[in-house]
């Protein structure tokens, strides 16, 4: 096994950031394909706590390699704090760093755009966006029209910018938004471009040569499936394909180079800005989840709304994605819950479902069918071996396994590398139900 793809299998904040940086120890390359700093991976070592938006999570291990692929929207400036902040805490990005020619630019007009959208919708219309530019700047590469990182670099830059703005300031004249200042702007892109130049190459041969020297690539899915621009609830979805073919259309690695597909779930759910969400807990139980589970957003610190498991969800992520096993986290939340439920399938207008349904309209109205299970009301947070575990949280597991028909190969039960439980280093370990 050499090429991994772990992507979030649910609404993303599932705990990917700690996963990816257990893994980081056994690859070479940490590969991002797709979002912006919409992402916040929240990474621990030692004392210290890391949020990670745009840069790899492997950035903080010595040696390791690290890639913005083509599929990713960058925010130069942003970029640029972030890598100074990792260099002020004594990370060396030189000669591991590389930036893709090919990944989007998001500019000041998506991010205002965005914030023009959410902030005056329609009935019904509003997302719930980060407001980091993100729909906007997708929105901008499929219409032909955006900049790359590579434009960056092009003595031609100003030119470019100066047509985007023009361009830009008519549309947000209409819309009563506030203009860009053009000078300005390029002022501030110039500078972060003088930075960033040592970064930004064609990435595709690195990687073409990583795979042919059969070095192992780690792919760091950002969001979830359910955000996925395609499979997502739209429209309630982020703009890029958070799914695992999305690796390679956000690289350029073809997709028999593939090894293994991880899907991080969490014990329980969670989503962030609107959409539906069928396992909501908008009770007293939602906000024991939420405080014991510290469910605030890494990026914006909104609070995350609480649900249970939804089973539905994790079998329509595990057609999608193909994944191979789970690492499920912060089964230690569920630890004091006297009852835990699980969703089965969903029913509206009697109709029962056990796949997602595309229609959000449908969505909205569908109740979850439940399986109800005791709880353990016992600590799990030093078990470092599944027989630790109370016998009700391994049944827990197990059973969920069973109802997804996914096997569960690594286990979080805390924030810290030393909470995490594998059972996919040796065959015949993976907890099956
Ligand atoms: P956008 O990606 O900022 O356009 O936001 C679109 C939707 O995706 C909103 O519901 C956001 O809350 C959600 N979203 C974007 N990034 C993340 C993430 O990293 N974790 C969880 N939700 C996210």
């Amino acid at each position: 096994m050499a090429n991994t793809v772990l992507i979030g299998a649910q609404w993303g904040d599932e705990g990917k950031g700690k996963i990816i940086d257990v893994l980081t120890e056994e690859t070479d390359w940490v590969v991002r394909y797709q979002g912006g700093n919409n992402a916040g991976h929240t990474v621990e070592i030692g004392s210290e706590k890391y949020v990670l938006h745009l840069i790899p999570s492997g950035m903080m291990h010595d040696g390791k390699k690290n890639v913005i692929g083509n599929g990713m929207v960058i925010d130069p400036v942003a970029l640029v704090k972030e890598l100074q902040g990792l260099e002020a805490r004594g990370c060396n990005a030189a000669g591991r760093f590389f930036i893709s020619d090919r990944a989007h630019m998001v500019l000041p007009f998506h991010k205002l755009l965005d914030e023009c959208r959410e902030s005056k919708p329609t009935e019904g219309e509003k997302i719930g966006t980060t407001k980091r530019g993100i729909g906007p700047t997708y929105g901008d590469k499929a219409a032909r029209v955006g900049l790359r990182m590579g434009d960056l670099l092009d003595p031609l830059f100003p030119q470019l910018l100066k047509k985007r703005v023009e361009e830009s300031n008519r549309v947000l004249a209409a819309l009563g938004a506030p203009q860009v200042d053009g000078e300005k702007l390029l002022v501030e892109y110039s500078a972060a471009a003088k930075v960033l130049a040592p970064y930004i190459t064609d990435v595709l041969p690195l990687l073409y040569g990583a795979t042919q020297r059969k070095e192992k690539i780690l792919f760091e899915g950002a969001q979830g499936t359910l955000l996925d621009i395609d499979f997502g609830t739209y429209p309630f979805v982020t703009s890029s394909s958070t799914t695992a073919g999305g690796a390679c259309t956000g690289t350029g690695v073809p997709p028999h180079r593939i090894d293994r597909v991880i899907g991080v779930v969490k014990a329980y759910a969670t989503r962030v800005g609107e959409g539906p969400f069928t396992t909501e807990l908008k009770d007293e139980m939602g906000e024991r989840i939420r405080k014991a589970g510290n469910e605030y957003g890494a990026t914006t610190g909104r609070p995350r709304r609480c649900g249970w498991f939804d089973a539905v969800v994790a079998h329509y992520a595990k057609m999608i994605n193909g994944i191979d096993y789970w690492a499920m986290t912060k089964l230690d939340v569920l630890d004091d819950v006297e009852t835990i439920r699980i969703c089965v399938a969903y029913e509206c207008d009697g109709k029962r479902y056990e796949s997602v349904p595309a229609n959000v309209r449908i969505l909205e109205r569908c109740k979850p069918v439940y399986e109800d299970v005791p709880g353990w009301r016992a600590p799990t947070k030093n078990a470092t071996k599944f027989a630790d575990l109370p016998t009700l949280a391994q049944s827990y597991v197990r059973k969920l396994a069973k109802i997804t028909g996914v096997p569960v190969g690594i286990l979080s039960v805390g924030p810290k590398r030393a909470s995490t439980m594998r059972f996919d280093q040796k065959p015949g370990e993976l907890i099956t139900g």
